[in-house]
């Protein structure tokens, strides 16, 4: 049995969390990850006969029994899963009823699954329908995005035209738009339903006054979505009160997405 701290997703996940921390993004234990694995990633590394504990997660995620996730625990800082991952993290295989987690590794302390589990599995279970190769779920609070949610409207069309307008990369890396869901009580199975809903649309989906959602294929397309609308939501605080002389029009998207052969929500654009 090789080492799972060695393992290629355990080190793409403390990356990913210390980077996140440094960006000042995930404060305190703010944010959470899961990172969909298959038999052949884990069985190197952990006995799948062995589970440690049955943890019930209270939503239905029949879709996803026999799937691995490596998953962020509730409560635990950002800032130190790099530094001690058994107690920050753990792998879990959804059980044959749909409706437990199995803890197979981490966890160490006694811990469990962040509470926004039922966000990340039903986004999971809609992702995959669009797009078989998806693996990651992310969510964070980075400080332009939640400040810019405080000042522009919260409709998907206007807050995706605004972020797209930017900067030239924008429209190139979410081409599918944003959702916007508008403020509610978080670590829900209801908040859950309506994030997994506005991920048929899209791969980002902002909570008002709460922070981002990203999905994709690998640590690497769904950091860059969220480093992307945080670069957006950071150029636009800087600039939106100024007098604004110049600007991307829509014409000008529309060539870009021609140009780099994108299909895009040309519906989010009055052409
Ligand atoms: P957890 O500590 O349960 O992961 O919650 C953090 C968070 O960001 C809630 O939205
Ligand atoms: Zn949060």
């Amino acid at each position: 049995m090789r080492k799972i701290l060695e393992a290629p997703f355990m080190k793409e996940m403390c990356d990913a969390t210390a980077n996140m921390y440094r960006l000042g993004w995930d404060e305190r234990n703010g944010g959470n990850i899961s990172y969909l694995l298959y038999e052949e990633d884990v069985s190197p590394f952990i006995d799948t006969t062995k589970v440690i504990r049955a943890i019930p997660m209270n939503f239905d995620a029949t879709e996803l029994i026999g799937k691995y996730f490596l998953v962020t625990g509730t409560g635990k800082y950002f800032k130190n899963v790099e530094y001690d991952a058994e107690e920050n993290l753990g792998l879990i295989r959804i059980a044959k009823d749909g409706t437990t987690a199995e803890l197979l590794w981490g966890f160490a302390d006694g811990g469990r699954f962040t509470s926004e589990l039922p966000a990340h599995l039903m986004s999971h279970m809609v992702r995959l329908k669009k797009d078989p190769k998806h693996r990651v779920v992310m969510h964070s609070h980075p400080t332009n995005i939640v400040a810019m949610t405080h000042v522009h409207p919260l409709d998907d069309k206007n807050f995706t035209r605004t972020i797209w307008g930017t900067c030239t990369e924008c429209i190139v890396v979410f081409p599918d738009g944003i959702g916007v869901l508008p403020w509610m009580v978080c670590g829900t199975n209801e908040i859950g339903e309506a994030t997994a809903k506005k991920m048929e649309d899209y791969r980002i989906v902002i909570w008002a006054q709460h922070g981002i959602y990203g999905a994709g294929k690998d640590m690497d397309e769904t950091f860059g979505l969220i480093e992307t609308v945080e670069k957006g939501a950071e150029l636009w605080m800087k600039y939106a009160a100024l007098p604004i002389v110049n600007r991307i029009s829509n014409r000008q998207l529309d060539n870009l997405a021609k140009s780099f052969g994108i299909t895009y929500r040309s519906d989010f654009l009055d052409l």
